[in-house]
């Protein structure tokens, strides 16, 4: 489903229009729609149901409270990657017992206290960490649930940047290495290997990466069952792409559940997934004001008031989003290069767009829902966008605009 739709020439989100949000909320502003989440969600859900699954969200990819808040009414598990993340969920009313911790150098102090709040599993990345978890639970008398983040050494054709299964990538031990430590575990009083993990990347907009990678994965279960130890589950990891643009042919969950099926069949496991953006990238979009309209050297700049602190993925990925005008207008269109305030000229959110706007139209960036506002930082001493979530006919401001006495309210000038 798309909630992004126009009516009468004006950009609505469910049944609120995009312009009374502007005015309501102000701009730079992120809009998401809950019935789109719980749509992904259910797709997922649904997909899945062959097996017994925890759909454990990505909390990286939007961490709002209200998002999370509504994913784990949803039923779902979370996938997170710092003390920071498993309290927004513990906050937000997820329950500990379905989180997975993944990422390659947690600090003891995290470690600590996933173990407290009695996380479902922890993913390990390496030996050292494999063995600073073990002393940690055993100091604490917590036995603690592992899985070993394989990486398999599969391309997933996605951006350099956001590929994690190539042997060359910090992320995973090998299977060789895995094997080996799966021993360890077997070994330790404080460890139970509870299931084994992988992730190769983000964005993948083909199945065949998935296919390679799980061939070795359940290889690997496969043999440890021969060693006689029996993992409770499989992590697959996140990755499924989304389109940004019309053109974009995407496997939608169905499809990328038909890959996972066969490795599935007649195994006693439980399937966990870790999808992000493919619950809420093409769910949120950021709406932002045209300042200016310039010409420079030939070129049409518009200048909005939104710009790569407020949504790095642009700059940083040199990634494509669609960029439309919220009110459709009769008239030439022109072919602008949007830009934002910052003073780099990396902050670039869309060239050559063909747009009919004058100053002060409000412009809509979309399928920003996932790695938008998470990536959003103060450069320029710039305040963090509001956030919206809407639910048809009703809006909720769920992170007010960061204000002016935020910006510096931890700093201190020494006497
Ligand atoms: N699990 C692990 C261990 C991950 O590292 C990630 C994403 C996910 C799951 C979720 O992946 P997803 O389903 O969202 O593809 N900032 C980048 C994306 C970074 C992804 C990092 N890891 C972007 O804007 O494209």
């Amino acid at each position: 489903m798309n909630p992004f739709v126009y009516r009468d020439n004006l950009l609505h989100a469910e049944k609120v229009s995009c312009a009374e949000l502007a005015e309501a909320y102000g701009t730079p502003c992120y809009v998401y729609s809950k019935a789109a989440i719980q749509d992904r969600y259910h797709a997922f859900a649904d997909a899945l149901q062959g097996w017994p699954t925890k759909i454990c969200y990505s909390v990286k990819a939007n961490s709002s409270l209200a998002v999370l808040n509504l994913l784990a009414q949803l039923g779902a598990g979370f996938d997170i990657v710092s003390a920071g993340e498993l309290e927004r969920v513990v906050r937000a009313g997820g329950d500990a017992g379905k989180i997975v911790f993944s990422g390659v150098a947690k600090r003891a102090d995290e470690i600590r206290r996933a173990l407290l709040a009695g996380i479902y599993c922890f993913n390990i990345e390496s030996r050292a960490e494999l063995e600073r978890m073990e002393s940690i639970a055993r100091e604490m008398d917590i036995p603690a649930n592992v899985s070993l983040r394989v990486n398999p050494d599969v391309d997933p054709n996605t951006h350099p940047y956001i590929s994690t299964g190539l042997k060359e990538n910090k992320f995973g031990v090998s299977i060789e290495q895995a094997r080996e430590l799966y021993r360890q575990v077997a070994d330790s009083r404080y460890l139970h290997a509870t299931g084994v993990d992988c992730h190769i990347g983000s964005q993948l907009l083909d199945l065949a990466p998935f296919q390679f990678c799980f061939e070795k994965i359940f290889e690997l279960v496969d043999w440890l069952d021969e060693q006689g130890v029996r993992l409770q589950h499989v992590d697959v990891g996140g990755g499924l792409g989304i389109p940004y643009a019309h053109a974009d042919q995407v496997p939608d969950p169905v499809q990328y559940a038909r890959v996972i099926a066969p490795f599935m069949q007649g195994r006693q496991l439980e399937l966990v997934v870790e999808p992000g953006r493919a619950i809420v990238g093409n769910a949120g979009l950021l709406l932002c004001r045209v300042e200016y309209l310039k010409n420079s050297a030939g070129r049409n700049f518009a200048l909005v008031d939104a710009a790569m602190n407020d949504f790095l993925r642009p700059s940083l990925y040199s990634a494509w989003h669609q960029i439309s005008a919220v009110h459709r207008e009769d008239g030439d269109e022109v072919l602008y290069d949007v830009a934002g305030p910052v003073c780099e000229s990396a902050d670039l959110l869309g060239c050559q767009r063909s747009l009919c706007i004058r100053e002060g139209s409000l412009l809509a960036i979309h399928d920003a829902g996932a790695y938008g506002f998470v990536m959003a930082s103060n450069y320029n001493s710039r305040m963090r966008p509001a956030e919206v979530l809407v639910d048809g006919e009703q809006a909720w401001l769920v992170r007010k605009r960061e204000s002016i006495e935020q910006l510096f309210a931890d700093e201190v000038i020494p006497d």
